[in-house]
């Protein structure tokens, strides 16, 4: 969406319309669209008017029906309107009826959410992430209205017999998408490649739907200064800092883009590689805006991703956040691996540290070592891994009792020792709590 409005200078004036079908109410249709309008805001426009349309489905060729089409023409008229928006996909050729009729752009809820992925998209990754959805969305749209024009094409040795214009916008587009797709591969690799480097710490993801307050959550735990703003999407590019608090092992936190009900799949799939830092974590946070009237809908968006993904239940804490602005219901305390909080004023925050805490401390064990005094290196990796319980000093040889990470503890095997009678691993030797906790 452009900043200006043509001339004047002044934001882009839109409106927007949706439907209420059979088997929707007109609150959440109401509540659907006052996202869109939201998303108008996002995108840098604002909304004159809002048109809700109630048919039992959506009309094939006018999407709203010929007679709301008019309706939604008179308005833009009055308000002076450029651009009309809808709350669903449209097809081409809805798209050019509409247009017809109401004499201004119609665009739809996907082709606004590209607009502003677009607008945000800083880095190289969601550069090509946002390039590439767009023209994928763009080809099957591609249609003789939108080409050049369907003149025939007079380059030489470039094209076939009769080839049109619209026919090598087609192709230019392809060839876009496959040099886009290989840039992506690339990157994803070198993505891979830190992902491994940071395997000696315990990542934990934040996701959630668009403005539940991630970034707010990731810089309570990291103490960072994440942009976090009153705006949808402000975060595309996935953001990773060390947590601030004390943990058994070295912890990361990584902050990624939000959802949004009718993400165009395009997007999903382009943002794949954004994603994976989720699908590789330790930990996934799905942050629900627990105030937000349609939290539950918010939730099931999300907890959709996570299943596209991947993603098992059993790594996700599913945190509801805001809790300033809600009363805190039984749902929320009794789900065991559900924390309510406010990442604004911290409040609860040290109850998700302490599950963050537990779960990485089930992720090893407490053993028994005894390692002779010449295996440096190996004594070096436990001072930096483990967290140490006791320790002493017999001639040429240490013993310790240490709760070890279950992702090094093969290096430590060989040194562990019973009482006596063999090698046997005690699990929680010492309780988790009265563990000692490094700095981080
Ligand atoms: P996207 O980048 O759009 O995905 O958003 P996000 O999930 O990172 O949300 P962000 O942290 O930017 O917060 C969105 C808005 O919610 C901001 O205005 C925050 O100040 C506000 N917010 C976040 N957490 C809380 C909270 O606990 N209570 C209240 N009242 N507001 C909060």
């Amino acid at each position: 969406m452009a900043h200006s409005n043509g001339g004047s200078g002044g934001p882009e004036r839109a409106i927007v319309a949706g439907l209420i079908t059979r088997d929707g109410s007109r609150t959440v249709a109401e509540e659907h669209l006052d996202e869109l309008a939201k998303l108008v805001e996002a995108a840098g426009g604002t909304v004159s008017a809002a048109l809700l349309a109630k048919r039992p489905a959506p009309d094939a060729a006018m999407y709203v029906g010929k007679g709301k089409a008019a309706e939604i023409a008179e308005l833009a008229k009055r308000h002076r309107a450029t651009l009309v928006v809808f709350d669903d996909d449209l097809s081409p050729a809805q798209i050019r009826n509409l247009e017809k009729v109401i004499e201004c752009k119609v665009i739809d809820r996907s082709a606004l959410i590209l607009d502003i992925f677009a607008r945000r998209a800083r880095s190289r990754e969601s550069r090509t992430q946002v390039e590439l959805a767009q023209l994928k969305y763009l080809l099957p749209r591609l249609t003789r209205q939108w080409s050049h024009l369907s003149r025939q094409a007079g380059g030489i040795g470039t094209r076939g017999v009769g080839e049109t214009q619209l026919e090598i916008d087609r192709r230019m587009i392809r060839t876009r998408i496959s040099r886009l797709d290989d840039e992506l591969e690339k990157i994803e690799k070198n993505r891979e490649t830190q992902r491994k480097s940071r395997r000696k710490a315990f990542t934990v993801a934040l996701v959630g739907y668009t403005n539940a307050g991630k970034s707010t959550l990731f810089n309570q735990l990291t103490r960072g200064s994440a942009e976090a703003v009153d705006k949808l999407f402000a975060t595309l590019d996935a953001k990773l800092h060390k947590s601030h608090f004390d943990a058994p092992r070295e912890t990361v936190m990584i902050d990624t883009v939000g959802f949004i009900r009718k993400l165009p799949h395009h997007l999903v799939a382009s943002f794949r590689s954004t994603m994976e830092e989720a699908v590789s974590a330790d930990l996934v946070l799905h942050v629900i805006d627990g105030s937000h009237p349609q939290s539950d809908e918010q939730r099931e968006v999300g907890d959709q991703v996570l299943r596209d993904l991947g993603i098992p239940a059993d790594r996700v804490i599913e945190v509801y956040n805001k809790s300033d602005r809600f009363a805190v219901g039984i749902g929320e305390q009794k789900r065991r691996h559900a924390v309510a909080l406010s990442a604004l004023t911290g409040e609860g925050c040290e109850r998700l540290i302490e599950m963050i805490r537990d779960r990485e401390l089930s992720e090893g064990e407490v053993v028994n070592l005894e390692i002779p005094s010449s295996e440096s290196r190996l004594l070096a990796s436990l001072h930096e891994v483990a967290q140490i319980e006791q320790q002493s000093i017999d001639e040429d040889r240490m013993r310790f009792v240490a709760w070890v990470p279950d992702y090094i503890r093969h290096q430590f095997e060989p040194f562990e020792v019973g009482n006596g009678d063999g090698p046997t691993v005690r699990k929680s030797a010492v309780a988790p709590a009265d563990l000692p906790i490094a700095s981080s």
